[in-house]
Parts: C-alpha cells; sequence; structure tokens
C-alpha cells in the first residue's frame, strides 16, 4: 500500500523564528522521520512574491531557507524537497480553481484582510487569490495531511472546499486534506504575548539564526505576568504559559513536570535555563547551516532532483484535472 501524501510549504521572506520552528517546521522532520508519510516540503517562491522584495535577495532567501530545512533535519534521501516554481503545473492548477472559487470567499480569509493593511501600497491581485495557489499546491499531489500553524487553518478549510466543489461539479479528481496541528500552533510574541510571534514583528520573535548570546539576552528581556510563581494558565499567565511552551517542546518535558521542578523558584531562575536550553538546543543547527551555506552547488543539487521529482507526480495529476474539465482529448 502506498503511505499517504503529507505537503507543506514555506515562504522564502526572511529569517524563521522559533514559532514557525515549533509550529511547522520541527513537525515537518518528526512527521518525515515518523515514516508514515510520503512527504513533499517546498520553498514557496511564488507565494512570497505578493510581498514586497528585491529582485537581487530572492536567491538568497531561497537559499537560506533551504538551509533552515536540511540543518532542521529534513532529508532528501526521506522527503521530496522542491522549489514551487519549478513545479508549473501548481501554477495551472491554481488558474483552473480560481475559476470555481467565488470572489467573496477570498474576500473574507483573515491572512489577507491583515496584509492588506499591513502592505496597503500593494494590495496585489496575488495576495488575493494566495489560498487558491495555496490549494493547489496541495491538491496536486493529493495530499491527505498538512502540517501547518493555526494561522493557515482557514486557507485549509478553503482548501478542502475547492476539492469538493471541484469534485461535485467535474467528477472525483481530489482528495480533501487536513491539517495537522502541533501542541505550540500559535507561538505567541516574546514582547507581548496577547500577539502571535510574526516575522512582520521583529523585536518579539527568537530566530532560528540568533546566536546563543542574542537568545539568552531575549528570553532574559522577555515579558512576564505579574505573579512571580512558574504556572501553566493561559488566561491569567499568558506570557510565562508561552515560554513554559517553548521549554516543553524543546526539553521534552511535560507541562507538569515543569511545574513541579521550578515549584518556589522565581522567573528569573526560570529564564536562565530556558535560555540555556535554547541556546544549547540549537547549536547544532546553527553549525549544520552555516556548513550548508557555504555549500551552494549540492544546495541548488538537492533544489533541483527534487523539483524535478514533483514535477512528474504533479504533471500526471494536472493532466487527470484537464481530462475532467474537458480540455485533454
Ligand atoms: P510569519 O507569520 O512569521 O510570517 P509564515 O507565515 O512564514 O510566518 O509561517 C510559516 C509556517 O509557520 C506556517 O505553517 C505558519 O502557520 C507557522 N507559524 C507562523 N507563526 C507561527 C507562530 N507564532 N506559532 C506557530 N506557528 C507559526
Ligand atoms: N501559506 C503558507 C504560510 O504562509 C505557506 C504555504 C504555501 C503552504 N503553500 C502551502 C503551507 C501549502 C502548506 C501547504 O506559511
Amino acid at each position: 500500500m502506498n503511505k499517504p501524501v503529507l505537503v507543506s510549504g514555506i515562504q522564502p521572506t526572511g529569517k524563521l523564528h522559533i514559532g514557525n520552528y515549533l509550529g511547522a517546521l520541527k513537525n515537518f522532520v518528526d512527521l518525515q522521520n515518523s515514516g508514515k508519510y510520503e512527504c513533499y516540503f517546498f520553498i514557496a517562491d511564488l507565494h512570497s512574491l505578493t510581498e514586497d522584495f528585491e529582485t537581487k535577495e530572492k536567491p538568497g532567501q531561497i537559499l537560506n531557507l533551504l538551509a533552515d530545512y536540511l540543518a532542521a533535519g529534513i532529508d532528501p534521501k526521506k522527503s521530496t524537497i522542491f522549489l514551487q516554481s519549478r513545479v508549473p503545473a501548481h501554477s495551472e492548477l491554481a488558474w483552473i480553481l480560481n475559476t470555481i472559487t467565488p470572489f467573496g470567499e477570498l474576500g473574507r480569509m483573515t491572512q489577507f484582510k491583515d496584509k492588506a493593511i499591513a502592505q496597503k501600497q500593494n494590495i496585489n491581485v496575488g495576495l488575493f487569490s494566495y489560498p487558491v495557489l495555496m490549494a493547489a499546491d496541495i491538491l496536486i499531489y493529493d495530499a491527505l495531511v498538512v502540517p501547518v500553524g493555526d494561522d493557515q487553518l482557514q486557507h485549509l478549510e478553503i482548501t478542502r472546499t475547492l476539492a469538493r466543489r471541484f469534485n461535485s461539479k467535474f467528477g472525483k479528481v481530489f482528495i480533501e486534506p487536513k491539517p495537522i496541528l502541533t501542541k505550540v500552533p500559535r507561538l505567541m510574541s516574546l514582547d507581548d504575548p496577547k500577539k502571535k510571534m510574526s516575522k512582520s514583528r521583529p523585536g518579539g520573535c527568537l530566530f532560528l539564526d540568533d546566536n546563543e548570546k542574542d537568545m539568552g539576552r531575549k528570553i532574559k528581556k522577555a515579558v512576564t505576568d505579574s505573579e512571580g510563581e512558574i504556572k501553566f494558565d493561559f488566561k491569567k499567565k499568558p506570557a510565562v504559559s508561552n515560554l513554559m511552551g517553548i521549554y516543553s517542546e524543546l526539553s521534552g518535558d511535560s507541562i507538569e513536570k515543569i511545574e513541579k521542578d521550578f515549584k518556589g523558584k522565581n522567573y528569573g531562575e526560570f529564564k536562565n535555563q530556558l535560555a540555556e536550553l535554547t541556546s544549547s538546543y540549537f547549536e547544532n543547527f546553527r553549525k549544520e547551516k552555516k556548513s550548508l551555506l557555504g555549500k551552494e552547488k549540492e544546495l541548488k543539487l538537492i533544489l533541483e532532483k527534487g523539483s524535478e521529482k514533483a514535477r512528474k507526480v504533479a504533471d500526471f495529476k494536472i493532466e487527470e484535472v484537464k481530462k475532467k474539465i474537458g480540455l485533454n482529448f
């Protein structure tokens, strides 16, 4: 029996933060290593064009994200790693899906609404139909599961709706995919536990590329709640609960164990240990990434080989789709 397909991607728009890691990338690696799925991980370069960018920086952003994937443990021997723009069938399918997507449905997407406010001078059509390309990325591989953070759930829902609508209109070709969330599907910002940690607010981010000193400094500076107890309660103590989430995910300790271990201790002591844990956890990652970034040829080859493999699968599927709608005869 073939394994169920798993697909996910990240946009090459800047440095990854620990929210991206705990909500998505770490899970990519764990799911790959579980051996249960046929995995496709890609770099969503076409999606990234919907934000302002410098042409000359794009190749570096792409290779940097690829190095993040590999240094975190995504393995080209186990997973297909590729560049979205090198598989044209994604864009073809997106166009076809555009024609069955009501305008109003896209206007309700919260990510579109947020980004339209954040980039008022550049509210382009790509930004609006972004979820349709995302649906195509997923449906073209018959993916059953998609690991993402919770900000992508609405996009997964529209993907399911489009699959259903296409199937009932033209005959069954698509599988309805399900999201897979981690225990930390929405890590909050270090400087404001009411806001999601996001690249667009770098002040509250702990970046995977931060050196040991910066990681330590940022954690020690993170806001905390008024009472000094190390106790998990997202409503009453959102800041320390957020930090406990990081601690638990990186150490593998349960929240109960952390509460027990830090009973009677203060925030300072907890933060010191968290700082130590975090910098040592990413030590290998930093070393590995540095070495990978020195091997540009190898990185490009990985993308080329992965893209070639993805193209074969996607090209086959797009023909099936065209047949259903009367274009392939
Ligand atoms: P950002 O919001 O920082 O721009 P992206 O949109 O590039 O991040 O997200 C890449 C992946 O990381 C997506 O799967 C997204 O859901 C996940 N992700 C982003 N921010 C967080 C967060 N704060 N907590 C958990 N997962 C997140
Ligand atoms: N929209 C996702 C994000 O902002 C990136 C993405 C594009 C994606 N296509 C996808 C994620 C397909 C999962 C599956 O992070």
